[in-house]
């Protein structure tokens, strides 16, 4: 990738939605150009739209963390750059969100440690070899439905398709409910995106009937499981006694929207990034595809690295601190931009080459090492390596197809849609 310095660092606006609507290229040629000269840049806070604006209050601006050193930094200290303080958007959380979204990703210790002691254990790499088959299953049948046609929306036929089913599945949710989780998680995610929320709705009325719509999944399944319980999360964690106490009903529910919204379009998104990039790099794919078991060992994470589908995370200031050369105080808000870091160059040799035998790759796509370290990511690698080995034995010439449709966001580096063509085949394994 040709990166394009089109900006000068003080035109640089990250709170500018229309920054977002650029080019790949010039965003990155923009985040290299803060890393070299201003590292730590303040920011003031992106507009509120007005029909938002009784809810949620314009705040006092932000620090865009771009190097590296300052993100892994900030990660390692969760007492002085908290998660818990008005939570890790921009924004501060509204009080009427907390109940569906106050889930452990905007909590610190010690309630963090005890709500993630009792969910690790489902997602340790022990738990996530024993669903392997499983993910092999669904991952076939995806394709399944797929390979007679010779091409299809990858995005929404393909890539989409196998986290929301395994984590429906982990935590118990029936086959029928996937359409309702899969079109709320993206009214959630989608920044108002008009492809989810249609021009004319209220958002933030659009994103609570979403969380809503989850919620109520959530505390019938819930209440179902207290008293039938099966192997799956959900009993796991309305049968858990940590300290003395249970997981109230409201406390499964946000679990339950953190898993749907960070683990399935964040997934979703490695797997179109990878495809995109395995199709402009044909001398990677032919690596891959010569040797999937040793190069996804490493690929799995490129793709990860070059695609970084959440861009950012924020913190928030406990106490006076410098950063860098940066004073910072009390309920400073600072913004971890994991996409600048991933192409840090005093970390990556060639961080603007897509490399799938990289190594090593301290990437930190799935965050920085901290309590907060994405739950998700061996799951997360295991389907991606799953899906790219399917797909390359099962369809062995897919490609990508034109230009892809990007979601216009500052925080989930997305792709709404991406054609993908392939010699048709007949479905069955
Ligand atoms: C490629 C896919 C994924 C990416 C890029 C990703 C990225 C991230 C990042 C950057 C964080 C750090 C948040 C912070 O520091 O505040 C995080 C946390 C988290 N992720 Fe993932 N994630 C992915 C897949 C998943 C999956 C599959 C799941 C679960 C099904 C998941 C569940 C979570 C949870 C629960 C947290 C919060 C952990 C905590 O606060 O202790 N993620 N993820």
């Amino acid at each position: 990738m040709q990166v394009s310095a089109v900006l000068a660092v003080d035109d640089i606006d990250l709170s500018d939605i229309a920054f977002w609507g650029r080019p790949w290229d010039e965003r990155e040629g923009a985040f290299q150009t803060l890393r070299r000269e201003r590292p730590i840049a303040f920011f003031e806070e992106p507009e509120i739209p007005e029909a938002l604006s009784y809810v949620i209050p314009k705040g006092r601006g932000y620090y865009a963390l771009t190097r590296y050193a300052d993100i892994a930094h900030a990660s390692r200290h969760p007492e002085i750059y908290q998660s818990g303080r008005g939570a890790t958007s921009i924004v501060d959380m509204p009080e009427e969100m907390l109940d569906f979204f106050g889930s452990m990703i905007n909590m610190d210790n010690p309630r963090h440690a005890r709500l993630r002691r009792i969910v690790s254990a489902a997602f340790n790499p022990r738990m996530i070899k024993s669903i392997e088959d499983r993910i092999d299953f669904v991952a076939n049948d995806v394709i399944d439905r797929v390979a007679p046609l010779g091409g299809c929306d990858f995005v929404v036929e393909v890539a989409a398709r196998l986290p929301l089913a395994i984590i429906c599945d982990m935590m118990g949710v029936a086959a029928s409910d996937y359409d309702t989780v899969f079109n709320a998680s993206n009214v959630i995610l989608s920044s108002g995106d008009p492809e989810y929320v249609p021009e004319g709705t209220d958002p933030m009325v659009a994103f609570m009937t979403a969380a809503q719509q989850l919620n109520l999944l959530m505390v019938d399944l819930a209440t179902y499981r207290r008293a039938h319980p099966t192997d799956d999360v959900t009993s796991a964690l309305v049968n858990t006694n940590v300290d003395g106490e249970n997981l109230t009903d409201t406390e499964v529910a946000a679990f339950f929207i953190l898993l749907v919204v960070a683990g399935n379009e964040t997934t979703r998104n490695a797997i179109s990034h990878g495809l995109l990039a395995l199709t402009e790099h044909p001398d990677q794919r032919a690596l891959w595809q010569a040797d999937p078991a040793e190069i996804a060992a490493t690929g799995v994470d490129e793709i990860v690295r070059w695609g970084s589908p959440v861009i950012w995370m924020r913190r928030t200031v406990a106490e006076e601190t410098v950063l860098g050369e940066t004073e910072l105080h009390e309920g400073d808000k600072v913004i971890m931009f994991y996409n600048s870091a991933n192409r840090d160059e005093d970390v990556f040799d060639d961080p603007f080459i897509f490399d799938v035998r990289r190594a090593p790759n301290p990437h930190i796509g799935f965050g920085a090492a901290g309590p907060h370290f994405c739950l998700g990511a061996h799951l997360a690698r295991q389907e991606i390596d799953v899906m790219f080995r399917r797909l390359f034995e099962r369809l062995p010439d897919i490609e990508s197809a034109g230009e892809p449709d990007r979601l216009l966001s500052p925080f989930i580096n997305g792709i709404k849609h991406l054609d993908c063509r392939f010699s048709p085949v007949a479905a069955g394994r």
